[in-house]
């Protein structure tokens, strides 16, 4: 147990810093276990007040102190384990500190550390304090000028903004100089040094500029950076036609890094990135890789605007940045890869991670007013339902306002650090609309119900939706109020013809429906025939939405929806309904029987995107399907959900194979939506039909595998195989380790399928791979690719009865939370769902969590959300 209980932090605590730094100027003499930091600020106190100088320093061994030019001594300021304080200080001065740090045993990988033999940083949100004494919170904004002196073995030398100078100095060692004209806060503040080989190209912006882009990498690695930079300069045109913003340096540059401990970081104008997020080529990254690649590249170069420009007043705003750029990547990748396909896929992640959160103890609103250690609120949450926010007011307002609203946005916050109620005042002012109701998005949790119910008046030619919300209570908000949500609404017939009707006098094909209170009754009038009910469409708003509909206008719209999102979404909703009923004991073998033909009839359709019917052949996740099930009972979930594929297999074994075989890639690979849209339906066909029990397929799938020409294909295959399981797939596992040994990424792949699987012995396999020689416990990649993937992704083994599942994952966790806690922390969350199980797992998982939260040492990090959890 901790000895004392860490302090909570307010947004209701906030006050503007006590003294502000205008410019800086850093020296880093680079040395693996003893760098020296020099760091020279012009302070200045903000507003009148007499309090002392308190700057964050934490884990710095300070070499000296000084005002003005005279050093302080021991008396003048003191200095514990997070602050610097000096009583005494003049309104206006200069601060130069030195202090040494150890990058090589930086394992938590914030602050300045090593990776791969080479300097990196990570400062948000709070690693800037590792590296020099500084007020480290975002409203702090300064002008940075950085020179780093280094042996020459570590090639190059970069930091943000514009180089000014380099050279040789004596000893073998070189420096150089940088600066960034842009006054930005610590956390964005980043410096890279090392081997590294780089990828140029240019881009000339909307006024003609030129801009330098740059992508360095490990050496012999730039080819694999060609898509990311694609990327890149696809992203960079986009966000000047969609959103009128022109990139601002003359450089813009990207690093990528082993160890990381997220996706990446919009670090100004040096964006690093896990190598995870960057490299590509055919032979080693999937297209599901390429297709993240392509939106993390987006995300953190829109971030630029978003992020750097205007940045955030604290950390409570932390969606102003976060949701707001997961909007703007996911437009950008719609545009990119079609609208529905995309939006299906973001759909489906986030009621994998987000809805289960907002379910569980974790559940917070997209601006919390309270938190131990910010690295916490990295959540799905403030990131996806924070985009979700964004576009429902998009469907709101309608588009013109919406970007007159976001043009304000620029215009009047640029260059300053602000909040969220700032935000949505720029769309208040361009619509003309007072959104204060629409705040409670942001400040209120959990996932609404909403519930509707129609009747159809033949004779008056009226339908009535009757519509009710209602929000269940989250930790800390026991009482909810309706919320504005925003329900699209289109009818069909019952042959599945689109159906026209009137609004306000209008003939319309679709509307948008307003709940703002807790009940509502809308009138659609002109419906000519008796209507099928399409509603939700795209998914306007982020609910559960619950019809009185028959199952026979699913299928209506399944069939026939030209929203494509609720076709796929009737699909899950049948689907969902005939697992659970299994699982209860009551399967619907008629039904089944039903739905296998419609999906029949799906597939067959022509003028279908391949992406699209690959989407549609999935069934819903067994962690979806465990929301929905109360207790939740994984191993009933993973047995039924297994029957319904089976039968599926069975019935729709032709088609699958003539899909297998006719959608064989000819040509050359390209890892366009095209492309990646036909391999991944021929994989799911074959991954379909892996669970046919009456064939065995195990010579399709080793030959899919052994003829794979990308990993898109070799992973399809050896997913397959892991199904079939044995001597085939033992057989596959040992080839693909044999071949790619020598590439992290791809060896986090093998580690990754291996935690997937969902049969019996698997358990046993994971435990026994921590002990594999290829296991780098210090590496997120390598732990996420087995502890997290085992414990998010394979909930038949995880949830295994004697507990060993779960003690597994505590395990892992205590073990990396002693050296890296951001990534420790990030593995609590599937012990969070402990009351949705049956009783007995539940009981199982709260006590690893009470074990986690009783281990002497424990960091803020884990110590907060293991105890949330226990809630
Ligand atoms: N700000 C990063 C992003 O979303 C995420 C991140 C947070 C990276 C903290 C590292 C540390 O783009
Ligand atoms: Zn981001």
């Amino acid at each position: 147990m901790r000895t004392e209980t860490p302090q909570a932090i307010r947004l209701s605590d906030y006050r503007p810093p006590a003294f502000l730094v205008d410019e800086v100027f850093l020296t880093f003499d680079l040395q693996p276990n003893t760098t020296r930091v020099k760091a020279k600020l012009s302070v200045r106190r903000n507003g009148d007040h007499a309090e002392p100088l308190r700057f964050n320093g934490e884990r710095l061994k300070p070499v000296s102190v000084a005002v003005d030019g005279r050093a302080l001594a021991e008396g003048e300021r003191t200095i514990d384990a997070e602050w610097l304080t000096i009583p005494d200080v003049p309104d206006a001065f200069t601060l130069e500190t030195e202090v040494e740090i150890d990058p090589e045993n930086n394992k938590a990988l914030e602050g300045l550390y090593m990776s791969g033999g080479r300097f990196c940083t990570q400062c948000e949100a709070e690693g800037f304090r590792k590296i020099t004494f500084w007020p480290d919170r975002p409203d702090v904004l300064s002008r940075f000028t950085v020179r780093i002196e280094a042996d020459k073995a570590f090639g190059r030398l970069l930091s943000n903004g514009n180089l000014m100078e380099s050279g040789d100095l004596p000893g073998g060692r070189h420096y150089a100089v940088w600066n960034d004209p842009f006054p930005k806060p610590s956390y964005l503040f980043a410096l890279v040094a090392g081997e590294l080989d780089v990828l140029e190209d240019s881009l000339v912006t909307m006024s003609g500029r030129t801009v330098e882009l740059k992508i360095y990498v490990d050496p012999g690695m730039a080819p694999r950076a060609a898509y990311a930079m694609d990327a890149l300069k696809r992203s960079m045109t986009w966000d000047e036609q969609a959103f009128g913003r022109e990139y601002d340096l003359d450089l813009f540059m990207i690093v990528a890094v082993r160890d990381f401990n997220f996706g990446a970081m919009e670090n100004k104008g040096l964006n690093i990135f896990n190598s995870s997020l960057l490299l590509a080529d055919p032979a080693t990254a999937t297209d599901l890789d390429y297709e993240r690649i392509e939106s993390v590249v987006a995300h953190e170069y829109f971030h630029n605007w978003t992020g750097d420009r205007i940045t955030c007043r604290d950390w409570f705003q932390l969606c102003l940045k976060e949701g707001l750029t997961v909007f703007r990547d996911q437009s950008f990748s719609a545009d990119m890869r079609g609208e529905a396909v995309q939006r299906i896929k973001d759909v489906k992640a986030l009621r994998a991670r987000q809805f289960a959160e907002d379910q569980g103890p974790l559940a917070h609103p997209v601006r919390p007013s309270s938190y131990l250690k910010i690295d916490n609120f990295y959540t799905a949450t403030i990131y996806e339902k924070g985009a979700e926010i964004i576009r429902m007011l998009k469907t709101l307002i309608g588009p013109e306002a919406f970007r007159a609203g976001m043009d304000r946005y620029f215009e009047r916050w640029d260059g300053q650090a602000t909040t969220v109620e700032a935000f949505i005042n720029c769309f208040e002012d361009a619509s003309g609309r007072d959104l204060s109701d629409f705040f409670a998005w942001y400040e209120q949790a959990g996932t609404p119900r909403v519930s509707l119910a129609s009747r159809y008046d033949e004779a008056a030619r009226t339908l009535t939706l009757d519509l009710r919300q209602e929000t269940p209570p989250t930790p800390g908000q026991p009482q909810k109020k309706p919320l504005p949500i925003p329900v699209i609404v289109g009818l069909l017939d019952h042959e599945g013809r689109t159906q026209a009707f009137e609004r306000d006098g209008q003939a319309v094909d679709e509307t948008v429906v307003v709940l703002d209170a807790a009940q509502a009754t809308v009138t659609l009038t002109g419906v000519d025939r008796p209507p099928v009910v399409s509603a939700l469409r795209g998914f306007s708003a982020p609910v559960v939405l619950k019809t009185d509909a028959p199952a026979k206008d699913r299928y209506v719209l399944l069939a026939s929806d030209p929203d494509l999102f609720n076709r796929w979404e009737a699909g899950q909703g049948l689907a969902a309904e005939l697992i659970l009923a299994r699982a209860a004991g009551r399967a619907d073998e008629v039904n089944e029987e039903r739905y296998a033909e419609a999906v029949a009839r799906a597939l067959s359709d022509q003028a279908a995107d391949p992406a699209f019917k690959a989407l549609l052949l999935a069934l819903p996740s067994e962690p979806d399907l465990a929301l929905q099930m109360s207790p939740a009972d994984p191993a009933a979930i993973h047995e039924a959900r297994e029957a319904l594929r089976a039968r599926l297999s069975v019935h729709l074994e032709p088609e699958l194979r003539r899909l297998h075989t006719g959608l064989q890639d000819l040509g050359e690979f390209s890892p366009d939506a095209a492309g990646a849209g036909r391999r991944a339906l021929r994989n799911a066909a074959l991954e379909l039909l892996a669970a046919n029990p009456r064939h065995d397929i195990a010579d399709l799938a080793q030959g899919h595998f052994q003829a794979a020409g990308n990993m898109t294909d070799a992973m399809g295959g050896l997913s397959a195989l892991m199904q079939i399981g044995g001597a085939p797939f033992e057989q596959a596992l040992a080839d693909f380790y044999a071949r790619w040994k020598s590439e992290p990424l791809v060896v986090d792949k093998w580690f990754a399928i291996q935690a997937r699987d969902p049969s019996e012995g698997a358990l046993g396999r994971v435990l026994g791979l921590t002990a594999h020689p290829a296991f780098e416990g210090k590496n997120p990649n390598r732990l996420r690719a087995l502890v997290s993937t085992f414990a998010n992704f394979n909930p038949a083994r995880f949830h295994d009865p004697s507990g060993a599942g779960y003690r597994f994952l505590a395990d892992q966790i205590l073990a990396i939370d002693g050296f890296n806690p951001m990534t420790a922390a990030r593995l609590v969350d599937p012990l969070g769902g402990w009351r949705r199980y049956r009783p007995e797992l539940g009981a199982l998982m709260k006590a690893e969590l009470q074990r986690i939260a009783a281990k002497d040492g424990l960091s803020k990090n884990v110590y907060e959300l293991a105890t949330r959890a226990l809630g």
